[in-house]
């Protein structure tokens, strides 16, 4: 069995803790043999455990401890902690793993109410598990959340500098109260942004993607930021922003201009001695699926 989730990328500018789309970058989770013991064969580096403290496993076992171990592989394709909901696919695929290997026959909903209690953010997990643009927003016992096509003409521009922004530091300099008027412009750009999605005006996302909520906040934890959403709108970019809480960068454009503007977002980290990987994505429409 292979349990495939997709990378999300969270917020989209104004739709902070909102909003999210499913990207195509891929967790893929091959369950191989059973075995006495958990074991996780990875290549992600010393610091990810192989044991039962893997996200995977935590996540799976806090669901059912009522699963035979087995051996299993996972490869990543989600830069870790850069903004790309890598937290988001493990937990999303340590839900499905119980479910399969328990039989527990969770719906959609239960699974979305699980993942954003454990992430935090239903905007990191909701694509994840549906694919496309998620709109989300969670009460105390259930997460509301509708899901939109995002038109194939639009693709994204995606450049990871090696710059570490923890989603919980990148929380903190956040502000407790923004004006009012802010505070509405957001609205109005979240709503804008969705709408005209749904109405292919793409040319819009020049304005919807404008935020006031936290870009402003944390694009100084990102040395350049505003150089590369510059070179991003300069290679011809609907507009740029900051993806999930960095440091990621994600620019919004369409096909034909998507690899210069990921190589001009590259280039003004290069040129400043910040290395960096560039990528040119397009909306996940499957989201979690299992083979
Ligand atoms: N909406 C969340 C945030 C996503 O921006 O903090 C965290 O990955």
């Amino acid at each position: 069995m292979k349990i495939i989730v997709p990378a999300t990328s969270a917020n989209v500018g104004p739709g902070f803790d909102s909003v999210g789309i499913a990207v195509t970058r891929y967790l893929t989770i091959e369950v191989l043999e059973p075995a006495d013991a958990w074991f996780i064969e990875h290549d992600l580096g010393a610091g990810i455990p192989t044991d039962e403290k893997n996200l995977l496993l935590s996540t799976a076992l806090s669901i059912s401890t009522d699963m035979q171990a087995h051996r299993i592989k996972m490869t990543s394709e989600v830069p870790l902690a850069r903004g790309l909901g890598s937290s988001s696919s493990v937990i999303v695929a340590g839900i499905e793993l119980a479910n399969q290997l328990a039989n527990l026959q969770l719906s959609d909903a239960e699974k979305l109410r699980i993942a954003t209690e454990i992430e935090g953010h239903p905007d990191n997990v909701a694509p994840a598990i549906f694919g496309n643009l998620c709109c989300a927003t969670g009460l105390k016992t259930k997460v509301l959340n509708t899901v939109i096509s995002v038109p194939s003409e639009l693709h994204f521009a995606v450049v990871v500098p090696e710059v570490m922004v923890s989603t919980e530091y990148a929380r903190s300099v956040l502000p407790n109260h923004v004006p009012f008027k802010e505070a509405v412009q957001n609205v109005s750009h979240a709503s804008l942004f969705v709408t005209s999605l749904i109405t292919h005006q793409l040319s819009n996302l020049s304005v919807a993607l404008d935020d006031n909520l936290h870009v402003p906040y944390r694009k100084t934890l990102i040395p350049y930021c505003d150089a590369a959403f510059e070179a991003a709108k300069a290679a011809g970019a609907y507009g740029a922003t900051i993806s999930g809480s960095g440091s990621t960068l994600i620019a919004y454009v369409d096909k034909a201009h998507v690899q210069a503007v990921a190589e001009a977002m590259g280039a003004v980290f290069t040129s400043n001695g910040i290395e960096n990987k560039t990528y040119c994505l397009e909306a996940d429409s499957t989201g979690a699926s299992i083979i």
